[in-house]
């Protein structure tokens, strides 16, 4: 097929085995009759509804779902294919990653985007008696394009209908749909107070169905850690349709959810989320270095202190390359992006003391409240109204590939120095972010969710290159160079596993194979850099709330035998 080159499995440590695991994936998913979730009148339309016809769409998909669905919430008015002239702008709208939206790209049968949780259970009920995979999607920023392609017949279950956010600031909680995106949550909680905030990432257009069930991490990590560690409840549709909270679902299904991946377990529906105190103004910086300046030193202290630092400041460093001095040159400049729950004049002295290398001026700091932070961290011009928040982007602007590792002990200054040379030689379209862990996040058990990356971590590796030519030819030569930059990093990195966070998919690190004797240690190959110990819970919980593996993807969680 033509498009398996943008999807392939490269896993060093199993390159024996990925062709099968790869002609094993295409095979498309076989349903099995007798699920025991099902009531007995369904498994006999199972049996008897033959999906096999020329158009399974229109004969039995749209049927099944208006038989499901209450004629007060017409499924007609959420239901695209490719006949809908608007299919593929709705298609697009939450597609971020170019590499995902090209004429190869294999596309769904049909998109539901819920505006009810009932279009939700008819999709998945109909969805499985016509033998659709179901892909799940909130604010579609998955790196590899996991919530909205599939190599098998699969619909979307599109959520961006699904956004309505409720602060309640007197019990300091607040629900949010999974199709809310982060920035209309901070706008929704600054609209009621200017004290409170919540931990989550810097792109404010990531959808919290995504965004939380994977992790979910930002400036606030060292004060609060991650989002998932602010999660109170959820609801969570199954594949029955049943509509379950934190307590009908039980403590294990609800601590799987929290960093797991909701894709493997069932359809988020919403979440309940704690928010956290934060004072009225917050101080925000980027002070950069070049290499001509010492960045390597100052990069070489950042990694000594900034995990150490109170729980008040975080600090990236991000190298970047960048036109030098000279004409032709290329040089490694490095931001240091930094957010201090405080005032400048605690941060000066603060700084002074414990990171004088970082030279940081009273000049360099910024007061804002914590709402205008976020408009910095996003990167939008300075002078952004705030109402950019609310602003969702309406297709993709690059193709781009991203990777992440973790560091335990700091880079020596010579690894340093052969870090920026391959950099340099990669060039513009590729970076790193580092960002550092400590405070908050040492203080969580590795298994109190499925999250694993906490103390003994001093910071994670983003990477990310992108580039904006069409075709194969382009997209090779940039994953490649993204390949090189990794493998580079691999001396100085986390191992046995190399720790990688679910939140940055990359399907390089390993890929199921469903329905086979090898899923379950196919699964764990990638399980193990994700989750770590927390891999074999996540199985079990996988094993009792979808025995027959119906959400599924390339890194899903794959339940017990038998049912493989
Ligand atoms: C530009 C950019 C910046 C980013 N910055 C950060 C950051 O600062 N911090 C950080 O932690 N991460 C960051 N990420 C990564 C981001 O958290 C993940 O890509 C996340 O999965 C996005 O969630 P989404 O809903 O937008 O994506 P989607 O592509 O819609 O979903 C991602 C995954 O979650 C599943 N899923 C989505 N919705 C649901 C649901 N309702 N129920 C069950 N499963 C669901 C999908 O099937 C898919 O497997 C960034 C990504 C990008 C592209
Ligand atoms: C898509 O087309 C079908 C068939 O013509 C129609 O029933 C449905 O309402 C259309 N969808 C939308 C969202 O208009
Ligand atoms: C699209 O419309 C054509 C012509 O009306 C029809 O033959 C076909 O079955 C439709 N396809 C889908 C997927 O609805
Ligand atoms: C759906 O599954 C749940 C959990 O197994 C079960 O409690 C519930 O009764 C099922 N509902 C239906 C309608 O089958
Ligand atoms: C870089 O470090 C060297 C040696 O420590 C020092 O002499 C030099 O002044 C520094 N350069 C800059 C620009 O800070
Ligand atoms: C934005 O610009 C104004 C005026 O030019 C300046 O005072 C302010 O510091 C700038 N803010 C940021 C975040 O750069
Ligand atoms: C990618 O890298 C591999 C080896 O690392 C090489 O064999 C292949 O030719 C490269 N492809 C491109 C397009 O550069
Ligand atoms: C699994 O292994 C058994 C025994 O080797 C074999 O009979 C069976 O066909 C295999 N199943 C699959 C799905 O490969």
């Amino acid at each position: 097929m033509l498009y398996i080159h943008l999807r392939k499995c490269f896993d060093n440590a199993a390159i024996n085995t990925s062709r099968d695991r790869e002609s094993s994936y295409s095979k498309p998913y076989k349903m099995k009759a007798a699920s025991p979730l099902l009531l007995p009148v369904l498994a006999i339309l199972v049996l008897s509804l033959s999906c096999a016809n020329p158009n399974p769409v229109f004969n039995n998909f749209f049927p099944c779902l208006s038989s499901h669905s209450s004629p007060l919430y017409p499924i007609s008015d959420v239901f695209y294919t490719p006949n809908n002239s608007s299919f593929l702008s709705v298609l697009h709208s939450y597609i971020r990653n170019r590499r995902f939206s090209t004429s190869l790209t294999p596309k769904p049968f049909a998109i539901v985007s819920a505006k009810h949780e009932s279009h939700i259970q008819s999709t998945l009920i109909c969805a499985r008696q016509c033998g659709f995979q179901v892909r799940i999607r909130s604010g579609g920023h998955d790196f590899e394009g996991l919530s909205y392609v599939s190599e098998v017949p699969f619909v979307v279950l599109d959520m961006f209908n699904l956004r309505s956010i409720n602060i309640d600031i007197a019990k300091r909680t607040a629900w949010a749909q999974a199709g809310a995106t982060i920035g209309e949550l901070y706008y929704r909680i600054a609209e009621k107070s200017n004290v409170h905030a919540f931990p989550a990432g810097v792109c404010v257009g990531l959808g919290t169905g995504g965004h939380f069930s994977g992790g979910g991490y930002g400036n606030l990590m060292r004060k609060y850690g991650l989002s998932v560690d602010n999660i109170i409840d959820a609801q969570l549709v199954i594949v029955n349709g049943t509509i379950l909270n934190r307590e009908s679902m039980g403590e294990d299904v609800f601590w799987a959810i929290r960093g797991g991946g909701g894709a493997s377990f069932g359809v988020i529906l919403s979440w309940k989320i704690k928010l956290v105190p934060v004072p009225a103004k917050v101080t925000v910086f980027n002070k950069k270095w070049t290499l001509e300046n010492n960045a390597t030193d100052v990069v070489y202290r950042w990694q000594q202190v900034a995990h150490k630092l109170p729980k008040d400041i975080f600090i990236r460093a991000w190298p970047q390359v960048v036109n030098g001095g000279q004409k032709g040159m290329k040089t490694v400049e490095v931001s240091f992006v930094g957010h201090f729950l405080g005032k400048s004049n605690s941060l000066i002295p603060l700084m002074n003391e414990r990171f004088p290398e970082l030279g940081l001026l009273q000049t360099d700091c910024i007061e804002m409240s914590w709402i205008e932070s976020t408009i910095f961290w996003a990167v939008f011009p300075n002078g952004t109204s705030i109402d950019a928040l609310l602003k969702r982007a309406s297709k993709a602007d690059v193709f781009f590939k991203a990777k992440s590792d973790y560091v335990k002990k700091p880079i020596p200054k010579a690894g340093l120095e052969s870090i920026w040379k391959v950099m340099i030689e990669i060039g513009i379209r590729g970076f790193m972010q580092w960002n550092p862990y400590g405070g908050r996040m040492s203080e969580i058990l590795e298994s109190e969710t499925p999250f694993p990356h906490r103390a003994g971590i001093i910071f994670e590796i983003f990477y990310y290159m992108f580039w904006l030519e069409e075709g194969t030819e382009a997209t090779n030569h940039y994953v490649n160079l993204t390949r090189r930059l990794y493998n580079t990093m691999t001396a100085y990195v986390s191992k046995d596993p190399r720790e990688a966070f679910l939140n940055y998919r990359d399907l390089d690190i390993g890929c199921a194979s469903p329905n086979s004797n090898e899923s379950l240690s196919s699964a764990k190959v990638y399980g193990a850099k994700y989750f770590k110990e927390n891999f074999d819970r996540l199985v079990r919980v996988k094993t009792t709330v979808d025995p027959d593996n119906f959400f599924n993807n390339e890194q899903s969680i794959p339940p017990l035998p038998p049912y493989v």
